[in-house]
């Protein structure tokens, strides 16, 4: 079976049909940048043009950048805040006419990677950090997840998210080297070791490509591995979550 899943990001919007039996994309994957302001209606015409584009009618899965309780955002670190109390079911379903079911964006890119990426058959603690504008993180206990842990948004040093410290949006903003940013992401993950004494450290977002290059100043207790699924995990993760809730 194919379903559309859809990952709003805070720079992009991309989906793609995905077969779920394979936990793989049955074809391409389609972006449309993220408007900005990132406003309600701006993002549903975008959402609606994806839908468009793959001339899809069924159920759409949308991994959404904010916590997210019964289809309403209920944060909006790099989306516009007046998404704060928006359901965001219903904003993008009315712009596509199809039914949508909508998670976090990071929690849908982890069930995928513990489904069918390097998270299957992992027991124990796995965190999964996705990294790009912002940080995001999903967290499983012998393969259940525990939503909408917002691990990027733990208080740092500056007083500030460590996502205004450590993503990748960080790094372009504050025009840091990656080798810095991997230092600094490296302390990030320490201090999340601290905290959740992890088994498996899962990075995945668009950085999770470079992985190659900065590995080697990554070092905690726990293993640290790639997202197999590498970006597209989040498109995955979104339409399983649509085949489960329609
Ligand atoms: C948001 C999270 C999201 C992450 C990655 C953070 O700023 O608060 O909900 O998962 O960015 O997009």
């Amino acid at each position: 079976m194919t379903t559309l899943g859809i990952d709003v990001g805070a720079s992009g919007i991309k989906g793609a049909l995905v077969s779920l039996e394979k936990g793989q994309l049955s074809g391409e994957r389609y972006r449309v940048p993220t408007p900005h302001p990132a406003t309600p209606t701006a993002m549903a015409e975008a959402f609606a043009e994806i839908v468009r584009f793959f001339d899809y009618k069924g159920p759409v899965g949308c991994g959404f950048p904010s916590i997210v309780k019964n289809g309403i955002a209920c944060s909006a670190a790099n989306i516009d805040s007046s998404w704060i109390g928006t359901d965001v079911r219903a904003v993008f379903g009315d712009a596509c006419k199809c039914p949508v079911f909508v998670t976090n964006d990071a929690d849908a890119a982890g069930v995928a990677e513990m489904r069918f990426g390097r998270g299957r058959n992992e027991q124990g603690l796995v965190l999964l950090i996705t990294i790009g504008t912002g940080l995001g993180s999903a967290l499983f206990y012998n393969g259940v997840l525990i939503p909408n842990t917002e691990l990027g948004h733990v208080l740092w040093k500056n007083g500030k998210a460590a996502e205004q410290w450590c993503s990748s949006g960080a790094r372009s903003r504050l025009k840091i080297s990656r080798k810095e940013w991997a230092d600094r992401f490296n302390e990030y993950l320490l201090h999340l070791e601290l905290l959740f004494s992890p088994d498996l450290f899962i990075l995945g977002g668009g950085e999770s490509k470079l992985f190659e290059q900065f590995k080697d100043q990554l070092h905690t207790t726990a293993r640290i591995v790639p997202a197999k699924l590498l970006n597209n995990a989040g498109i995955i993760g979104a339409a399983s979550f649509a085949f489960e809730n329609q």
